[in-house]
């Protein structure tokens, strides 16, 4: 029997750049979550007979809004769920099963690389039928319906065991356990060269990969120690735990820092490699060398023919604004179209859908491919594996030979986190305030060559995004990128980028901090951000 339940709208359910975000004991307040189940119901486009996906990276609260989510679905009409064991799905699977089954679309519980536990964060993420983040029409329909919900909808049942694969019913809904792992594994063994990637392993190639006790672990085990060969104990932080073992399981230099020092030490494996909570982000080491995921993108990208699912070759390649133009260098190489979109995973789904781009990367440790919607942080591994099987060079060696053809890109990230909002608008307003002048000014030896505030018009369907960041560009290729994240659940989160470009015929082996230095300064001059927070350090450099 379907039961209204009355309800008010709650402020703020607003998605963010990937999903609606808040700390658990939001989401776990009466009707909260239901409130916004209800709203993506309630705008989503589903056919009669539709299938909804349901995972979630594991975090705490994961069982809890699943099991809501499912008797909202059923007294919502939706024929079917599909929901991986354990209320397991990482975002690249996730993606992977609503386009494999025709889905409509799929709730993906997740906050990504946020802490987890009952005072960290909780995330509930609507992609569509394409597998891919629901784009900025949908989500801000989702948004303006929150503000007028006066009703939720559900029917009495019990919990369904999420432990047991298999079909049961809940009212008129039937709700199908599956394995997350299998069709996922499946798909990347039509990808990547497995026998080949595996006959190295016997021969001797090693790697560490760290599942920072989040959603990969069952992922990596069964595809790297089930199918590759290599040895149990390649995969660390292999159990996926409710608050990540307390850790955050972000797949940077800081939060990764025991896979970083094993890679930097005596006797480190060929390829060191982790994921984030939810599985779409990757970190990339090899023995001696950290690959920023800039370069990883332009590297991937540049031998991906190596692997089977990408023989043919690659329709285009597109990258997030504030990412290093590294991967541009090797498309105009390939002679394929080279794509900047603002940052979001979501701004890639057009492209792949209308086949003008195969790969896609983003500076937050994003890659991925025409293969699912999502980034794929166990994808980007293994086409690095794929690379080092087929090419038996080392990663640093593949670096190296990139960097003396295209030149290199010089990268990093500040992050000044929890800034209160005041102050960070007032750094953004600043460096928007100074846009105009800028062109032709000299910052010591740096000369300003344009400064703008980023829009975008999607090629393929129209839409407008302004606002999407401020860059301050110098001649040579250099530049500065200013932005406020939109993830953060708390205050907000300064992200200063600095990109500096040296030809093939330049300083290829310069150390980052000092190639940056002059960069760092000028951006000190322009965006004021010590003077202004406060803050004489980031947080995070990445
Ligand atoms: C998520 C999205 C990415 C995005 C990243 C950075 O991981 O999926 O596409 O690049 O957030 O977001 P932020 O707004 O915090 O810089
Ligand atoms: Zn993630």
């Amino acid at each position: 029997m379907i039961v209204t339940h009355s309800t008010t709208p709650f402020e703020g359910q607003k998605p963010g750049t990937s999903g609606l975000r808040k700390k658990v004991r939001v989401f776990a307040q009466p009707n909260y979550a239901e409130n916004f189940v209800q709203a993506v119901f309630d705008v989503a486009e589903r056919p009669d007979g539709s299938t909804l996906v349901i995972g979630g990276d594991g975090r705490y609260h994961n069982r809890t809004v699943i099991q809501q989510a499912i008797r909202i679905a059923a007294a919502n009409g939706y024929a079917r769920v599909l929901v991986g064991k354990g209320g397991i799905l990482s975002t690249p699977a996730a993606s992977h099963v609503i386009r494999k089954y025709g889905a409509s679309g799929g709730l993906i519980l997740s906050a990504s690389h946020n802490p987890g536990g009952p005072d960290e964060d909780f995330g509930i993420k609507y992609n569509i039928a394409n597998g891919g983040p629901a784009p900025e029409a949908v989500t801000e329909a989702i948004y303006a319906r929150t503000q007028t919900i006066d009703r939720w909808l559900s029917i009495e049942a019990p919990d369904i065991d999420l432990d047991s694969l298999g079909e049961s019913r809940v009212g008129e809904l039937t709700v199908e356990v599956i394995d997350p792992v299998a069709d996922y594994a499946d798909l990347m063994g039509i990808l990547f060269d497995f026998d080949l990637i595996r006959e190295k392993v016997a021969g001797g190639l090693t790697m560490a990969f760290d599942a920072m006790h989040a959603v990969t672990g069952p992922y990596a085990r069964e595809i790297l120690e089930g199918r590759l060969g290599f040895p149990a104990g390649t995969v660390r932080n292999g159990e996926p735990l409710e608050d990540f073992g307390g850790y955050h399981p972000d797949p940077n230099l800081v939060h990764a820092k025991a896979l970083y020092d094993t890679m930097m030490g005596e006797g480190a494996p060929d390829l060191g490699a982790a994921s984030d909570g939810d599985g779409d982000r990757n970190l990339i080491i090899g023995r001696g060398i950290f690959v920023t995921p800039s370069d990883s993108l332009a590297m991937l990208a540049a031998n991906a023919h190596l692997a089977p699912g990408y023989a043919g070759g690659l329709k285009g390649i597109a990258r997030s604004m504030p990412t290093s133009a590294a991967a541009d260098r090797v498309a105009e190489a390939l002679g394929i179209p080279a794509w900047e979109t603002p940052t979001g995973w979501k701004f890639f789904g057009t492209l792949l859908d209308a086949g003008k781009a195969t790969i896609c990367g983003e500076e937050s440790a994003g890659t991925g491919s025409d293969h699912v919607r999502e980034k794929d942080g166990l994808w980007a591994v293994l086409l690095w594996l794929n690379i080092l099987a087929a090419t038996g060079k080392s990663v640093r060696q593949i670096a190296q030979e990139h960097w003396s053809r295209f030149g290199r890109n010089y990268y990093a990230r500040h992050d000044y986190e929890g800034i209160e909002t005041a102050p960070a608008k007032a750094v953004m307003d600043r460096v928007e305030g100074k846009l105009d002048n800028l062109p032709g000014t000299a910052i010591g030896d740096l000369v300003v060559s344009n400064a703008d505030s980023f829009g975008y018009t999607d090629p393929v369907d129209g839409s407008v995004s302004r606002n999407q960041g401020l860059r301050v560009v110098f001649e040579g290729g250099s530049r500065l990128v200013l932005r406020l994240s939109g993830t953060g659940t708390e205050g907000a989160t300064i992200r200063l980028y600095i990109e500096r470009y040296e030809p093939a015929d330049g300083r290829l082996d310069g150390d980052t901090t000092a190639m940056l230095a002059d960069l760092v300064s000028a951006a000190d001059d322009i965006a004021g951000i010590a003077a202004i927070t406060g803050r004489t350090a980031p947080d995070v450099i990445t």
